[in-house]
């Protein structure tokens, strides 16, 4: 699998790997790219070249992970990376499938409790995905921040219990999954069941590597600050 360097025009990226389109987006970078280089995009849009190739070799290359080079950025910078993409679903992302299944549920004229079935998975599956996020957006990263700027433990608070906790949702989603693929009644429009499926197969890869670079980086790079704090405050 390809490795993108600042060399590498950022036309490329997209012909090889569309799904980055929207994550590039985040970083404010939008398509009309011409024939200009990564680094000559990321110094006009000011963002950290570096840390935008770790982003999308991330996303492009299931076995690419630069943990050591990601974990030298500020955790600010992927905190606010994690937001844009929270806001990516939350505004757009989930209303979209909720549409398409509202589209799917329209075309079933008989026998349609297998699909209701997936609609009420599907309502629970985004209860707790809200929930997940609102707790990261509302708790997790306003705790990193503070540590980061204020080099203080909080009584109480750790990052360690915010460490497992994406196994539920990504498990939500994908019984919701299954239970399209091996038992829904096959009495409604294939075409936009097929395009709800793929929404949601392209969402949990989204997900998955959101939730990698979470566990893997920022949890990571936050239990070093506490380990050092605490081992100075131990002297
Ligand atoms: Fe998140
Ligand atoms: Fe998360």
């Amino acid at each position: 699998m390809k490795i993108f360097d600042k060399e590498n025009k950022i036309s490329s990226l997209v012909s090889t790997n569309s799904n980055l389109l929207p994550v590039i987006n985040r970083f404010g970078i939008q398509l009309g790219f011409k024939e200009k280089t990564i680094a000559e995009i990321c110094a006009e849009k000011n963002v950290n070249p570096d840390f935008f190739l770790a982003i999308v070799n991330t996303y492009t290359n299931e076995n690419y992970f630069p943990e050591e080079e990601l974990l030298e950025f500020s955790p600010l910078l992927l905190i606010d990376y994690l937001k844009t993409t929270h806001k990516y679903y939350n505004e757009y992302v989930l209303p979209k499938i909720e549409r398409l299944l509202d589209a799917v549920m329209k075309t079933c004229r008989e026998n349609c409790s297998s699909l209701k079935m997936i609609s009420t998975f599907y309502q629970k599956f985004k209860v707790e995905l809200h929930i997940h996020l609102t707790q990261e957006d509302e708790k997790v990263f306003p705790y990193i921040i503070d540590l980061y700027h204020n080099r203080r433990l909080t009584e109480g608070k750790t990052i360690g219990a915010y460490e497992d906790e994406h196994t539920s949702v990504e498990e939500k989603l994908s019984d919701l999954k299954n239970l399209a693929i091996k038992y829904l009644e096959p009495t409604y429009d294939s075409n936009a069941m097929n395009e709800f499926l793929q929404t949601l197969f392209q969402f949990e890869k989204d997900l998955y590597d959101h939730a990698r670079i979470e566990d893997l980086i920022l949890v990571k790079q936050v239990m070093r600050i506490e380990e050092s704090l605490k081992t100075n405050a131990a002297r």
